[in-house]
């Protein structure tokens, strides 16, 4: 299979890495020592249309495929990957499912002012105890009159103190087991919602993680994403696409890793050569370099079948388990091509791994996928 980009998805390509360049990387160190949110950065990629960008121009959005959102999210990746993730997130897990499963008043509330990035949203199904049994939701919504009263905790939600709109899975219905789940829309600010604190996190650091919470939390009925008792199947749907776009993030982490160990192994000497010259060390870049490209034909296979419109549900999954696991193998060996360089902070590439490692985790971990892909191969 060969990907020929178009001119346009090129051009999205260049757009990005001139973006993640001058804008996104100045700043990349601090935030990240200071696990700093970067609110003008997410303002200007929303003006550059990079937070809506699957979305149809009806909606406000950019209206451009998924094998241009992966090669953006590769660009921004590669310079910091915590708007990698905070860019997945409002594209994939939230504008996605808003404008496949959502109302026209959703739409019109909702997601226009997403895509447009002028407000930020979240996906809030993983809790304290359902994590990869996501099946297990105790967040509990209950009808009175027009409202739907929700009460319970999630957990570990991306964007989770400085966004606008979450979308929340909540059980419904217990007796239906993951049947009764609903999603909705939940406004920032409606009474009996709140955020814990910021997670002080290995890596992807000035991303925003947090718990919520929902104490008699009144929801408007039209809020409903979808239908009553669709929630679960919404968000397992919604995060096929968001395993592209990890799975994009973590392309991006190996390029930086790879770009950064070639540059040093074309400067550092030793032996009396540079350390380019080792073939010692030229076999860890060919190694690196070729894992990167099976990553992107596995991610690119993902997002054209989802463009297509045909089922991405295993590769969206093999695309992610493989991406995540070559991220953290490329950040290791950059460092290891850094020496003792590799291992403080003055140098970047440690920050790789760090920000290498939750893609192994989050949004389905490795082992899920793998059951994603398994189940897929066994089905009659
Ligand atoms: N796509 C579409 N449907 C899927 C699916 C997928 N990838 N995986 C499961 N389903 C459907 C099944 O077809 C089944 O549907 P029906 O009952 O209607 O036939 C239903 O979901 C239940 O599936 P199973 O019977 O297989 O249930 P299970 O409990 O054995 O397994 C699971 C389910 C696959 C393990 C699922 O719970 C799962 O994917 N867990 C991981 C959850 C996850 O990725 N969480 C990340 C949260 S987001 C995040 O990380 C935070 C962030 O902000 C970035």
């Amino acid at each position: 299979m060969q990907f020929d980009f178009s001119e346009e998805q090129l051009l999205i390509k260049h757009t990005a890495k001139e973006f993640a360049e001058s804008e996104i990387a100045p700043s990349s160190i601090e935030r990240d020592k200071e696990a700093k949110f970067p609110s003008d950065i997410v303002k200007k990629l929303g003006e550059l249309g990079f937070m809506g960008m699957m979305v149809s121009p009806q909606y406000d959005g950019a209206g451009l495929d998924t094998v241009s959102y992966v090669l953006a999210l590769i660009e921004i990746s590669k310079v910091d990957a915590s708007l990698g993730v905070i860019m997945s997130v409002n594209n994939s897990l939230v504008c996605f499912g808003l404008e496949k499963w959502g109302s026209d008043y959703i739409k019109e509330k909702y997601l226009k002012p997403l895509a447009r990035g002028e407000k930020l949203g979240a996906f809030a199904l993983s809790e304290p105890e359902a994590g990869s049994d996501a099946t297990k939701q105790n967040t509990m919504g209950h009808k009175e009159g027009r409202h739907w009263i929700i009460n319970g905790m999630k957990n570990w939600i991306t964007n989770g103190t400085t966004a606008d709109y979450f979308l929340v899975m909540a059980q419904t219905d217990k007796e239906k087991a993951h049947h009764g789940i609903t999603a909705f829309v939940v406004e920032k600010g409606t009474p009996g919602f709140g955020h814990g604190v910021k997670e002080d996190k290995l890596g992807i650091r000035s991303s925003d993680t947090s718990s919520l919470t929902f104490d008699n939390c009144k929801v408007p009925e039209e809020n409903i994403v979808w239908e009553i008792g669709k929630g679960f199947n919404f968000a397992m749907n919604t995060l096929n696409g968001g395993r592209i776009g990890i799975a994009s993030q973590a392309i991006g982490i190996a390029e930086g890793a790879l770009d950064a160990a070639t540059k040093y192994a074309k400067t550092r000497k030793t032996f009396g050569t540079e350390i380019a010259n080792h073939q010692g060390i030229q076999f860890k870049l060919a190694d690196m370099s070729t894992k990167i490209e099976a990553a992107k034909l596995l991610t690119f296979q993902a997002a054209a079948l989802k463009d297509a419109e045909q089922s991405y549900l295993k590769e969206a999954a093999m695309a992610k388990l493989y991406s995540s696991k070559i991220a953290v193998e490329c950040a290791l060996e950059a460092i290891q091509i850094h020496g003792g360089y590799g291992y403080v902070r003055e140098y970047l590439v440690e920050r790789y791994l760090r920000d290498a490692k939750i893609t192994e985790i989050y949004e389905g971990t490795s082992e899920i996928q793998r059951i994603v892909i398994a189940r897929e191969l066994l089905k009659d």
